[in-house]
């Protein structure tokens, strides 16, 4: 199966940390890309990330400063979803909230043409279910990137039932096109990395709780000893609470509340608190201008 041109145009919707980091994946790889986000300014605050994300990598001489530029002009924030109605390829990057994503499938299937893809980088939720309520749910796949999208390569390709197959392989095709490292996977609850890796960030919560050691003893030990790149809190904070407690709690009820995925006090007490990891400027480590890097 042959990728998506790179005259196909890609359409991102929610301009958050996974949102900008695709466009900036797609608008490297050449294609138009318009970006969208309900919240005020967040397209355009998207793009300026992805432009200084982009100058970083040309002085760093991984891009041309020419690539750049022309990666930067090809990502065009829109202030309606209408504006992107030629979109070959819709990829949602929004809340992790089955209701929401629906009624935007539903919309996206109104606008875009019938043969356009229609993607989720949902981390947990169905894709069968995602896909059920619209007439044609056999274009709905999920493509589903790992946080900083630019620089991590694994991309889950996630087949619901009524996925056509073809669109999955289209999908892989341009993942890899994209430069990435693609892999189908049936829908099960979690995928395959957020199901793997759910026990890993439960555990860790479970020892800190037990007052073991602080979270920057565990996020060393499991650095040092266990060779994983980042410790479970500090990917934690980067992920973000919400969508991290958000995947956990998705997880645990699709797998009927199994006691292996309960979610974690601690981290429901970040998410009530505001302090969402890196985003919001405070998580387990406090992310502050000029501040230690102290626990809550
Ligand atoms: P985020 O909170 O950084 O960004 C989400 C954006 O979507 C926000 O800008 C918000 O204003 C916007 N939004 C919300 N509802 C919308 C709607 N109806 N229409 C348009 N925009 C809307 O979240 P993040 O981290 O980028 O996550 C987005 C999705 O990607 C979630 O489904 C999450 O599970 C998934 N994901 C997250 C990863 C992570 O490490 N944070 C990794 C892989 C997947």
């Amino acid at each position: 199966m042959t990728a998506l041109g790179s005259n196909v145009k890609v359409l991102v919707v929610g301009a958050g940390a996974m949102g900008s980091g695709i466009a900036q994946v797609a608008a490297v790889a050449g294609h138009t890309v318009y970006l969208y986000d309900t919240r005020a300014e967040a397209a355009d605050k998207g793009r300026a990330g992805i432009v200084a994300a982009l100058d970083k990598l040309a002085a760093k001489g991984r891009i041309s400063a020419e690539a750049a530029q022309a990666a930067a002009g090809r990502v065009l924030p829109v202030s309606e979803l209408a504006a992107a109605r030629d979109a070959g390829l819709a990829v949602e990057a929004i809340v992790e909230d089955l209701a929401v994503k629906r009624a935007l499938f539903a919309e996206l299937e109104g606008l875009l043409a019938d043969d356009a893809i229609l993607a989720s980088n949902t981390s947990s939720l169905s894709i069968t279910a995602l896909a059920a309520p619209l007439a044609r749910p056999e274009r709905v796949a999920g493509l589903h990137f790992f946080n900083p999208a630019p620089v991590m390569k694994l991309v889950e390709v996630v087949s619901g039932l009524a996925t056509d197959q073809k669109v999955a392989a289209t999908l892989h095709a341009t993942a890899r096109a994209w430069g990435k490292v693609a892999v189908h996977a049936r829908s099960t609850p979690g995928f395959i990395v957020n199901r793997v890796a759910r026990p890993y960030y439960a555990e860790a919560l479970r020892v800190l709780g037990e007052g073991a050691a602080d979270v920057a003893t565990l996020d060393a030990v499991l650095r040092e000893g266990c060779g994983f790149p980042m410790g479970p809190f500090e990917l934690m904070d980067l992920i973000g609470h919400d969508v991290n407690f958000a995947v956990t709690s998705s997880v645990f009820d699709a797998y009927f509340q199994d006691k292996r995925f309960t979610p974690s006090l601690i981290q429901q007490e970040l998410v009530l608190a505001g302090r969402l990891g890196r985003k919001s400027g405070r998580g387990f480590y406090d992310y502050a201008e000029g501040a230690e890097r102290a626990q809550p």
